[in-house]
């Protein structure tokens, strides 16, 4: 998820550029650069690390005052390690053409592979470099750039936002979106590009949302824009945006916690983008395709993570049938594990990818010879270079430190590997490959529909249950690593103390600190073991514990307090329950008037043991 601008207008440029990257810079933040033109000559200044590394060079380069047209980025690395020849603008082989980009470009490798063949030549690892040398390809034969900007896109298959410059028409830039933001300003005499608004809310407050499929070309005075499959002007309207900009930084949203959230249908949907067959009937893993299956699977994580790992034990074992230990990896890296030899694949499971134990655990596990496989949402971080393979799970830069959107993101690659390895041992027939990717693909839609309602009955029931001092969470099977999470979630954030507990365990000791000041959060979802999951809510209940009780719509289960979600089968289910468990902690914490993004003691990457 990376950040992009342009601007063409009266004011300096490239300083706008780069103060719009600066409010830009929550979507990325591992190179930057930015481009411009100046006597007919294409400029560009890249830089790896955070935007004080950029501005550094720019302090150095010459002429950056004086042009009235720029563009620029900030990077979330996708295809290729951060580094200074991955990071935008990227330039034709020409160099009259400057591009910058956020999205994928799956169709990337043949694209290359056919221009390659033409005669042109790569300098970094990164799709967009692709994208630049077709639309230069196209100028050869098209009559104008716009003509050949949009045979490019054409071509192109996946997501794009995209900010084009040309040495041929100074002042103007050519932009265009398909399945990523981009959103254009008008001001004064002077227009915008960007991939969010904060990036130039200080000049406009007027805005027009693009669509998929629009193209715009913009100059200081004129604009227009137009749909890419005809070419014909498309009529968008011109809205007033109201926010504040600290409202604008976090999306319109309080907190970053609850943008982030909010984002989980995107991450569901950006996911499985590019990984599942025409015909749905198998999971495409590349990155595992030169690995041997595990004989056995050794998951690794601290915190989050590690309950990402213990859910996707439930799926792995039932659909790829691979025996799985789940290990909290501070205890993993100092125990003897007589189960782990050679033969064996340890997965260390970290949103950053440099949680100092499970960095730890890996290398140790390479040091006793078993294949390694990090899965990562930070892109060259520790773990992911270090692994054998990778596997990322593209949820974007999380910035609250409680992590919420990268453990939906965890679980739906642990989903896709577990049907990946199903289908590959032949052990899952490809119809219920099949039936459970098109369950996976219903989901952001479930959620963008559900959110609101559950985010609302997460108020209520927090307002109900801010006088307890202690929680239960119980779950059983999938949704035991669910309950662990929940209880997580409310001491992070709200500084409750809370327990997840498998339901079953309850009566061996537990159930004794029940009374009516100590309430129970019940998973008790419509599965097979529905019926024992209300056995233990009625043994609770039974001690004047309260209950509050997150079921299926439709579905009687009793409780005090019921809280119904939109029917998904299990296990996926869980991918609607983990956003009420969130959604309740967020909404406990802010009315508790607790610091909701960075909860005391805590630190969103946990690089020391
Ligand atoms: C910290 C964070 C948690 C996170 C854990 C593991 O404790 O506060 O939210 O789950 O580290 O982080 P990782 O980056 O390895 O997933």
């Amino acid at each position: 998820m990376c950040g992009i601008i342009g601007y063409a207008g009266h004011r300096p440029a490239v300083p706008v550029v780069m103060e719009g990257l600066r409010r830009l810079e929550y979507r990325g933040y591992d190179s930057s650069g930015v481009a411009w033109l100046r006597q007919g000559e294409m400029h560009v200044v890249r830089a790896v690390g955070k935007l004080g590394a950029l501005e550094e060079r720019l302090a150095r380069a010459e002429g950056v005052v004086t042009p009235v047209c720029a563009m620029g980025h900030t990077r979330w690395a996708t295809h290729g390690a951060p580094a200074e020849r991955n990071a935008h603008p990227h330039c034709s082989n020409d160099r009259s053409l400057s591009l910058v980009h956020n999205g994928i470009i799956e169709n990337y490798q043949e694209l290359k592979a056919d221009l390659a063949a033409r005669g042109h030549v790569f300098h970094s690892d990164t799709d967009t470099e692709v994208l630049v040398n077709l639309i230069a390809e196209h100028r050869k034969t098209e009559s104008d750039l716009l003509h050949a900007f949009a045979a490019a896109l054409r071509q192109a298959r996946g997501a794009y936002a995209v900010c084009l410059m040309s040495v041929d028409e100074p002042g103007v830039l050519y932009a265009a979106r398909m399945s990523a933001p981009l959103i254009f300003g008008l001001g004064t005499g002077e227009h915008f590009v960007a991939s969010d608004i904060p990036a130039f809310l200080p000049y406009t407050r007027q805005v027009v949302f693009l669509e998929d499929g629009d193209m715009v070309r913009v100059s200081a005075k004129e604009y227009s824009i137009l749909r890419l499959e005809d070419m014909q002007p498309a009529q968008r309207g011109v809205e007033t945006i109201q926010w504040d900009m600290q409202a604008a930084q976090k999306g319109g949203y309080r907190h970053f916690m609850l943008k982030e959230i909010f984002e989980q249908p995107r991450v569901v949907a950006d996911g499985l983008s590019g990984r599942v067959d025409a015909q749905g009937g198998s999971v495409l893993l590349h990155e595992l395709d030169a690995l041997p299956v595990p004989r056995r699977l050794h998951i690794v994580a601290c915190g989050t993570s590690w309950h990402s790992g213990l859910w996707g034990r439930h799926l792995l074992e039932h659909w790829a049938r691979v025996p799985v230990q789940v290990e909290i990896a501070s205890e993993f890296r100092y125990r003897e594990s007589l189960l782990l030899d050679k033969d064996d694949m340890v997965l260390a499971i970290s949103q950053s990818g440099e949680t100092a134990d499970t960095l730890a655990a890996l290398r140790m596990a390479r040091e006793k010879g078993a294949t390694t496989l990090g899965l990562c949402n930070v892109v060259g971080s520790s773990i992911a270079r270090e692994a054998a393979a990778v596997l990322y799970t593209q949820a974007g830069p999380e910035i609250s430190v409680a992590s919420t959107k990268a453990m939906c993101s965890q679980m739906l690659m642990l989903a896709l590997m577990a049907l990946y390895w199903g289908g590959r041992q032949g052990v899952l027939p490809a119809e219920e490959v099949r039936r459970n990717t098109e369950i996976l693909k219903g989901i952001p839609d479930v959620l963008a529909g559900a959110l609101p309602a559950m985010h609302a009955r997460a108020r209520e029931l927090s307002r109900a249950y801010a006088g307890a001092r202690n929680f239960f969470y119980l779950g059983r099977g999938h949704c035991h690593p669910l309950a662990l999470e929940g209880a997580l979630k409310l001491k992070e954030l709200s500084y409750i103390h809370a327990e997840g507990y498998a339901a079953g365990e309850m009566k061996h000791g537990p159930i004794a600190l029940i009374d009516p000041s100590f309430p129970t959060f019940v998973l008790a979802l419509n599965d097979a073991l529905l019926p024992k999951v209300v056995s233990n809510m009625v043994e609770v209940q039974a001690r004047q514990g309260k209950t509050l009780v997150l079921a299926h719509e439709g579905t009687a289960v009793g409780g005090d307090d019921l809280w119904t979600i939109p029917f998904l089968p299990s296990p996926l289910a869980g991918f609607v329950v983990l956003p009420a468990l969130q959604l309740f902690s967020y909404e406990m914490a802010d009315y508790l008037g607790k610091d909701v993004d960075q909860p005391r003691n805590l630190a969103k990457s946990v690089t020391v043991e």
